[in-house]
């Protein structure tokens, strides 16, 4: 209890300090600002990231870009930029931000207002371009995008499951002849299994602005008893239930699942293992394939950074066509870029490209509002509940629970 206190004297000193730094910098010199910056993103898993920005430091003496990773989930790295902004530091001049953080980014003001003409915009994918925009203002400039894929195994798999009955079938079967287990996603109570919740009820959890619920008693009813059946029947493995990413991504390439909803960054690394045995699908859904959420990072200048124009020279560059294409090769993860998708040496190269192509047009984005984490929060806890144990509530009564928490966070008495 008593080391408590320095530690929270010092985070108020910081704080004190940085805020008036902040104060100082606002205005004409910080926007015009050159200098070294620093880049606060996820923990990159694939260790692609420092060699491209090496690329830039390479060419940008004087304005050389510094990694900072963050945690490898997405909560955990919302809760650390928002500690460092609302104290107004400058460690941070460009943003890695998740998708769903635009609009609590915008609001707060800890992220400023970008010029498009600035960027390669109209090159990307359509609805990309969205997730960054709030109020009819740029806030960010679309990086990566992201959609999740159904990733099978071809030595068990001959046809993959479009539907929901089909992957169970599927599971059921191959679990009882193989050692291995059936299918798993993430199911740990945080944004990961908000994702896969809202991509089993084809997106219809909120209003795009957030501020209604949409949930369809009978969609949210079958997406629960899906999984829980899973969980009661086996073919998902109980372990899954704490799985995030990476765990689904470890498991899956290690030859321990048959099937695993994934973003497409697991794709690379289980084809470096598995080689020809792995191939991906869109997600089944409950009467044809599924919707998955439109994921992906967004790279934002921070307020409080001093050096906002080299800041936005970056992310031009890092958002341009020749790193564009890094990020697939590289990184293994979705570029924003539409062309690369019908590049046809890179669908030689990865011949997923035009099933991800078709997921991402097809992907529903989550609700743009301020307060996305808290009610996000409110849909994980009640999903890991329902799935984990099964015979608490009946499916009816979770829904209707979860129905009036929502209200509740929306209107609160
Ligand atoms: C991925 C997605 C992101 C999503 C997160 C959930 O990082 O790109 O949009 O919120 O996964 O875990």
């Amino acid at each position: 209890m008593f080391r408590v206190l320095p530690v929270l004297i010092a985070a108020v000193l910081a704080a004190g300090c940085a805020a008036s730094g902040g104060d100082e910098a606002g205005g004409a010199d910080v926007a015009d600002g050159t200098g070294p910056i620093t880049f606060a993103t996820g923990r990159d898993t694939t260790a692609y990231l420092q060699p491209l920005l090496d690329r830039w430091n390479r060419a940008h003496p004087g304005e050389e870009i510094s990694l900072i990773e963050l945690p490898e989930e997405a909560d955990e790295q919302r809760a650390q930029m928002v500690s460092n902004l609302q104290a107004r530091s400058d460690r941070y001049d460009v943003l890695g931000l998740d998708v769903i953080q635009t609009a609590e980014f915008a609001d707060n003001g800890w992220i400023i207002p970008l010029e498009r003409g600035r960027f390669p915009l109209g090159t990307f994918l359509p609805q990309v371009v969205d997730t960054a925009t709030y109020k009819g203002k740029l806030w960010a400039v679309p990086y990566t995008t992201n959609a999740g894929l159904l990733y099978y195994r071809t030595d068990l798999v001959s046809e993959p499951p479009t539907t929901w009955a089909e992957l169970r079938e599927q599971a059921i079967k191959i679990t009882k002849n193989h050692e291995i287990g059936g299918y798993a996603g993430q199911f740990l109570a945080y944004e990961g299994l908000t994702v896969n919740f809202s991509e089993a009820v084809s997106g219809q959890v909120l209003s795009p602005d957030g501020g209604r619920v949409t949930l369809d008693p009978a969609r949210a009813g079958a997406a629960l008893d899906f999984l829980r059946q899973g969980v009661t029947e086996g073919w998902i493995p109980r372990n899954a239930l704490a799985y995030k990413e990476e765990e689904s991504r470890l498991a899956f390439q290690n030859g321990e699942l048959a099937f695993a909803r994934n973003w497409p960054h697991a794709y690379g690394p289980a084809r470096e293992k598995l080689g020809d045995r792995v191939a991906v699908a869109r997600l089944p859904g409950p009467d044809g394939p599924g919707v998955s959420a439109l994921g992906g990072l967004n790279l934002a200048v921070s307020a409080y950074s001093k050096h906002q124009k080299t800041a936005q020279d970056f992310i031009a560059y890092f958002t341009g066509p020749d790193n564009q294409r890094r990020v697939l090769t590289e990184g293994s993860f979705a570029p924003v870029l539409a062309e690369i998708y019908d590049d046809p040496a890179l669908i030689r190269r990865y011949p997923y490209l035009p099933v991800l192509k078709e997921s991402i047009l097809a992907a529903k984005l989550r609700p743009a509002t301020p307060n996305y984490n808290q009610l996000s929060l409110v849909i994980a806890s009640a999903v890991a509940k329902a799935i984990g144990s099964p015979s608490e509530q009946s499916t009816g009564a979770v829904v209707t629970a979860l129905t009036a928490d929502l209200k509740e966070s929306l209107n609160p008495q």
